[in-house]
């Protein structure tokens, strides 16, 4: 693990300077750190997003931005989160509500400086404070625990980028000897600060104690007339608390969202980083380029997945699954050996080894499959067991049913659950056959080994072992003319 920024040979020289005190408390931190307490900043309006919906509740790989944040902070077994949502952000902490963490209102949005100060009032001086933005979402774990071993009693650490194009952050100026001094931002810059790209991410880290003190001291003394979070770097320098940077090693990691396009773009870096650790982890992808992971993926080994395929929540995913173009499966986890032939939606369902399913099929949540399992072309299945070996392999509706094994639902059979007011259980015994396009009226109970004849509406108890016929005669009328066209 790095430690440091860039500079080592500077570093080591810093520490050389550094008084015995200093070298004491970060001992007596090494022994028992301070408490954590992270601050998300989310009071933003995010009026560049152009939607009716808080920015920090777009959706990034399935989940709002935000969330994104909060689970990444959660990792580091935090004693507090403390997020700042602003004026009209009611939604944001609706929406998010059954997360372990604090809210803060921003009443009136004034600078990050106010906004960290709002929460400061709920974290005690004996924490260290880690300051992470709601619309930084891919920040990752790594990069901040780096960045917490560099921040200690006295000492400050912030997180900086080298971006290709600074524009619209805030730089950081360096001294001579390559120490930090202050960040500038942007419309505040003159034109050599302009030329620095080396940006601010807004990611700090710092105690509580002089994070307050320093809070306390920013003036909106710029040409925002906002009380800025960088100001507390030019503080820090001036009460000589150490300030550490740290050059994040992935600028992806601290790209911001503001507009629909950067939003774009990370779904982009997202999706290719979902995509890498499924190769390295042996999974075959015919284009890595074209799925789409929005959720956490567990698989065996020898999965082969084929192009657009949309993996959402929690999806797991056998040895030897093959997963034809096309499909979408979300929350679903499937057994070994297992086909998906292209174009099918599977939310929701458990399915276990050996099936066959689609192509164009459908599995709503809670749909369970045995073994064996054959599920064909344009087949729905929703709330419904089917046992070992059973078929449904053409156009059927399977609503609320319960099936035993080796049965066999004929092309077009529909099991009528609803009522158009309630819905109703349909039992269907092992080694059942139901014919082509029988209608099974629930509540209906189809004994072991029956058949049902092609055609047949059943709407009372099937017989085990027998045939049932519930259609009209076929009948031939003898005799019978048709008619001809009368002359006018
Ligand atoms: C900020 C930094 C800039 C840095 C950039 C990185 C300051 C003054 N500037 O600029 O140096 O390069 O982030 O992306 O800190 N927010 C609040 N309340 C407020 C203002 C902002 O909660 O009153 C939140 C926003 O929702 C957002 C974050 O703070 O999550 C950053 O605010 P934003 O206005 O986007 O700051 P930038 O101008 O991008
Ligand atoms: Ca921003």
């Amino acid at each position: 693990m790095r430690t440091g920024g860039q500079r080592p040979s500077k570093r080591g020289s810093r520490d050389a300077r550094r008084s015995g005190a200093a070298r004491g408390a970060d001992a007596a931190r090494a022994a028992s750190p301070a408490p954590l307490s992270v601050v998300i900043l989310a009071a933003g309006e995010g009026k560049r997003m152009k939607s009716a919906h808080p920015k920090v509740l777009q959706p990034l790989a399935g989940r709002p931005l935000l969330k994104h944040v909060i689970d990444t902070a959660r990792t580091l077994a935090p004693a507090a989160i403390q997020v700042v949502y602003g004026h009209g952000g009611e939604g944001v902490r609706s929406a998010l509500e059954v997360e372990p963490v604090s809210w803060t209102l921003q009443a009136e949005r004034l600078g990050t400086g106010h906004a960290v100060l709002q929460a400061m009032q709920h974290i005690p001086d004996g924490h260290l404070v880690l300051v992470l933005y709601g619309d930084v979402p891919l920040i990752g774990r790594g990069t901040i625990r780096e960045l917490l071993a560099l921040a200690g009693p006295r000492r400050l650490a912030l997180l900086t980028m080298k971006a290709d194009d600074p524009q619209g952050y805030g730089r950081i100026v360096r001294s001579a000897r390559g120490l930090v001094q202050r960040i500038v931002e942007e419309r505040d810059a003159t034109r050599r600060e302009l030329a620095i790209h080396e940006c601010n991410t807004g990611v700090l880290a710092c105690p509580a104690q002089l994070l307050r003190g320093w809070l306390a001291r920013v003036k909106p003394d710029n040409s925002a007339a906002e009380y800025y979070l960088t100001d507390v770097i030019a503080l820090a320098v001036k009460d000589r608390i150490a300030v550490r940077p740290l050059i994040a090693p992935r600028v992806s990691e601290v790209l911001g969202v503001n507009d629909k396009a950067q939003l774009a773009q990370l779904e982009a870096v997202w999706r290719a980083q979902a995509a890498r650790e499924l190769l390295r982890e042996g999974v075959t992808l015919a284009d890595p380029a074209r799925l789409d992971v929005r959720g956490e993926v567990a698989h065996g080994t020898d999965v082969f997945i084929d192009v657009n395929v949309v993996l959402e929540g929690k999806v797991v995913l056998g040895d030897r699954v093959r997963l034809g173009a096309g499909c979408v499966i979300r929350n679903s986890e499937i057994g070994a050996d297992t086909e998906v032939f292209p174009h099918c939606v599977i939310d929701g369902a458990l399915i276990g080894p050996g099936c066959n399913i689609g192509p164009f099929a459908r599995l709503r949540p809670t749909a369970t499959l045995a073994g064996s399992v054959h599920i064909g072309n344009f087949v729905e299945v929703k709330n419904s067991r089917l046992g070992a070996g059973s078929k449904a392999n053409h156009l059927a509706y399977l609503g609320d049913a319960r099936l035993g094994e080796r049965v066999n639902i004929g092309a077009g059979t529909i099991v009528a659950n609803y009522d158009g007011a309630n819905k109703h259980a349909t039992l269907i015994e092992d080694d059942v056959h139901t014919g082509s396009n029988s209608v099974l009226v629930a509540p209906i109970t189809v004994g072991a080994g029956a058949t049902i004849a092609a055609g047949s509406t059943v709407t009372r108890a099937v017989p085990a072992g027998k045939l049932t016929v519930a259609r009209a005669r076929q009948a031939t009328i003898e005799g019978w003319r048709r008619p001809v066209k009368s002359k006018k």
